[in-house]
């Protein structure tokens, strides 16, 4: 935690500034300030925007890491700048020099400023971002079970920063992915039981190949997010109830390619490219590979095979032989299979909080005149009422 009683001291920091209408190329701008060690990197560019330069551009507005608008990468990792602390920013830098950023994946309006109408709020807008009520509906409120609202509350704790979408590699490849932040706001809806389309959201986010199946697991978002929304988990979660409970098979072969993924984990203990494209289109088995549509993908994926045999990053020997595990630790890798598959429900590894309300006990107080209540300390809670994490 950050030590609030530290005089103020100097800080140099060193901003990228682009105006895209002045015809100019990017540069870096390098100002010092004077701030305590505990304030913010939002407060260091505000100060040298005051002291120095008032045309340095940053949105801002709540600085207290609510409204998400003042995303920005620092020392080239995303990051909210009125949550990063100066200290902690200076330890994470390789020169001493704190540098500053706009985030990456989105065009740049101006200096620190990002076009978020552009990329991240088209990106919501594609996710049908609002409730479809289920019929009839009911003459008071929705009903929603607690364990229903604690597993989406995960996903509603997204304040729409962005830099999930900034460090994206997914993204950055292929900008048409609907992305981690859009992916995690529809699994806020796919996960509520009141919205009636839940299906008919999987399907569409199934069959699009930009879809759920775009993502590649790289971690970036969830290493990204300031508010812990696991937007990858989010994905994850979209596809297990798509695959598992709506059987959805995709055009784009991702429920398959995951089935062989994990079925030769689970075979070998490790990874087996060479086996991975076959069985990811001729089913999940050694015989896979005589699938028609195997051929018809390896013929097509033959220009990168050979490239990758030119450069040596594969050998035929090291491509054909399986890549397998010793049969001890291949027991174990399979011991975790049983233990996950055997659970009587889907064994979620993610989920964000739990609890119930505090249960409040009263105790009564005399007054002058008769009887009065008062609230006491809150009841611990009970231990049925949580679930796991
Ligand atoms: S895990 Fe998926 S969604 Fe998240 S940053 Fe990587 S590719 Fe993008
Ligand atoms: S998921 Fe996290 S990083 Fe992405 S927009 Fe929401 S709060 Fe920001
Ligand atoms: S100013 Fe609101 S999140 Fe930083």
């Amino acid at each position: 935690m950050a030590d609030i009683h530290k005089p103020p001291e100097e800080f140099r920091i060193r901003m990228r500034r682009y105006d895209p209408e002045s015809g100019e190329a990017p540069y870096w701008d390098e100002h010092t300030i004077t701030l305590a060690p505990h304030r913010s990197v939002l407060e260091a560019i505000l100060q040298a925007r005051d002291r120095f330069d008032g045309s340095i551009g940053i949105r801002c507005s709540c600085r207290q890491a609510i409204c998400g608008s003042c995303g920005v990468r620092v020392n080239g990792e995303p990051a909210l700048a009125c949550h990063t602390h100066l200290d902690a920013a200076l330890k994470s830098s390789p020169d001493g020099v704190i540098e500053i950023e706009p985030m990456g994946n989105i065009p740049v309006i101006k200096d620190l400023i990002v076009d978020m109408d552009a990329v991240h709020w088209k990106k919501i807008q594609r996710v049908t971002p609002w409730l479809i009520n289920k019929q009839p509906i009911p003459e008071r409120e929705y009903l929603v079970s607690h364990d229903a609202m604690v597993d989406v509350t995960q996903s509603m704790a997204c304040i729409q920063c962005g830099a999930c979408v900034s460090d994206c590699l997914a993204m950055e490849v292929d900008p048409g992915f609907i992305g981690p932040a859009a992916l995690a706001k529809a699994y806020r809806f796919v996960g509520d039981p009141r919205d009636a389309q839940q299906k008919e959201r999987l399907v569409d986010l199934a069959q699009d190949p930009e879809g759920i199946f775009d993502c590649t697991h790289c971690f970036k978002c969830v290493e990204a997010c300031p508010k812990d929304v696991n937007p990858m988990g989010q994905i994850m979660r979209l596809r297990r109830i798509a695959i598992d409970d709506h059987h959805i098979v995709d055009v784009n072969n991702g429920e398959r390619h995951e089935a062989a993924f994990t079925g030769l984990i689970k075979d070998n203990g490790l990874l087996w490219e060479a086996e991975l494209l076959p069985r990811s289109y001729g089913g999940n088995s050694w015989f896979g590979k005589l699938h028609p549509a195997a051929g018809k993908e390896l013929l097509s994926s033959l220009p990168a095979i050979v490239k990758a045999l030119i450069r040596g990053k594969v050998t035929p020997m090291g491509a054909l032989k399986p890549h397998k595990l010793k049969s001890k630790d291949l027991k174990s890798v399979q011991s975790i299979y049983e233990k996950i598959e055997k659970k009587p429900e889907r064994y979620e590894l993610n989920l964000y909080i739990s609890g119930v309300d505090e249960v409040v006990q009263e105790t009564p107080v005399t007054v002058a005149g008769g009887v009065e209540t008062e609230a006491s300390a809150p009841a611990p809670e009970s231990p049925e009422g949580s679930t796991s994490v």
